[in-house]
C-alpha cells in the first residue's frame, strides 16, 4: 500500500501543502500520496484517527487544529511543548502519534539560509504573542541573537512568554510602548493584524536601515507592516512563503528521512512584494 500523508484544516482548499509535498516527492523519488482533509470543526480527533486507520503515515495540521493536534499526540517535541501546538504529526507502526512544530525552524531556515541574514548577535523584535509566536521563539533563541524582544498589545502575554523562555536566552517582553528607543536588525510581524489589513501599533523607528522586515502571512503583497518598513527605509522585505516551504521540508525529512531542495520551489511560489 502506498504511504499516505495529508494536511488537515478547516477551511483547507486554499492549502499549498499538497503542491509542496508532491514537488518534494517527485524530486526525491519518494512513492507517496499527499491529500487534503477538511476536518470537521467538532470532529478533529476522529478525522485524524480515520486517516491513520486508512494507511496514513503523517499529517500536517493547520488552523484551527494546531492546539488539538498537540493534545491528541502521545509524544511531543520540546518545540511543540513550548508552543502548546503541533503543525505536523507522525503515525508510528504501533499506533502512537508523535507531534512536532516546525514553524519556528522553518522561519529560522528561511531567514538564515535563504535570505542570508544571520540571527546570531542581532537585535530581533517579534510582534505578537499568540500561537504563531509561541512556535517561533525556541529556534530563534537557539541562534543566539544579542536580544529578542516580544511586543504585544496585551503586554502581559508577551511578558509571560518571555519569562517562560528566560532559561533559553536573552529575551524580554511587554507592550509596544515598552520596546524602547532601539533599532532592530530583524523585525518579524507575527500578529494576525495583516489578515485584516491592519497595522500593529509599532513605531517606524524600530527598523534598522539595512535590516530585515519579515511578514509571517504570505501572498498578500505589501501589507501595512511591510509598507511601514519600506517607508522607514528598510530594503530587505520578505513574506512567509519561504517559511511555509521550509517547514514543509522539515516535515518531509522527519517522515521520509531525506531532505528536499527548497530554493526553486520558493522562487516559483513567490509573489513579488510590489
Ligand atoms: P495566532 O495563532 O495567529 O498567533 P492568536 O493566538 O489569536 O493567533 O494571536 C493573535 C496575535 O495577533 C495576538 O498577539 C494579538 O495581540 P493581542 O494578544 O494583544 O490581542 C495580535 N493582533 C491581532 N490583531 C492585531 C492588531 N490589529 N494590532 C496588533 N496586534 C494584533
Amino acid at each position: 500500500m502506498i504511504d499516505r500523508y495529508a494536511v488537515i484544516g478547516n477551511p483547507i482548499s486554499q492549502s499549498k501543502s499538497p503542491l509542496i509535498h508532491a514537488t518534494f516527492a517527485k524530486a526525491m523519488n519518494q512513492d507517496l500520496e499527499y491529500g487534503l482533509v477538511e476536518g470537521p470543526l467538532d470532529g478533529f480527533a476522529a478525522a485524524v484517527r480515520e486517516f491513520q486507520r486508512s494507511g496514513g503515515r503523517g499529517m500536517n495540521v493547520t488552523a484551527p487544529f494546531k492546539l488539538q493536534a498537540f493534545k491528541l499526540a502521545d509524544e511531543k517535541s520540546e518545540g511543540a511543548q513550548l508552543a502548546g501546538a503541533a503543525n505536523a504529526l507522525k503515525f508510528e507502526a504501533d499506533g502512537r502519534i508523535l507531534a512536532e512544530n516546525f514553524d519556528g525552524i522553518g522561519l529560522t531556515n528561511d531567514i538564515v539560509r535563504n535570505l542570508g541574514v544571520a540571527l546570531a548577535g542581532q537585535r530581533v523584535l517579534v510582534l505578537g504573542a499568540g500561537g504563531a509566536v509561541r512556535g517561533l521563539l525556541l529556534p530563534f533563541l537557539a541562534q543566539t541573537p544579542a536580544e529578542l524582544v516580544i511586543a504585544n498589545r496585551d503586554a502581559g502575554k508577551a511578558a509571560q512568554l518571555a519569562q517562560q523562555l528566560a532559561a533559553h536566552g536573552k529575551v524580554r517582553g511587554g507592550g509596544y510602548a515598552d520596546i524602547g528607543a532601539i533599532r532592530f536588525d530583524i523585525v518579524v510581524n507575527a500578529t494576525s493584524a495583516s489578515l485584516r489589513a491592519e497595522l500593529p501599533p509599532v513605531s517606524p523607528e524600530v527598523f534598522a536601515i539595512g535590516g530585515l522586515a519579515y511578514e509571517l502571512a504570505y501572498g498578500r503583497g505589501l501589507t501595512p507592516f511591510l509598507r511601514l518598513a519600506q517607508n522607514a527605509g528598510v530594503k530587505r522585505l520578505a513574506d512567509g512563503v519561504g517559511m511555509l516551504v521550509e517547514q514543509a521540508a522539515e516535515a518531509f525529512v522527519w517522515w521520509r528521512g531525506v531532505r528536499p531542495q527548497t530554493r526553486a520551489l520558493i522562487d516559483q511560489m513567490t509573489i513579488p512584494l510590489q
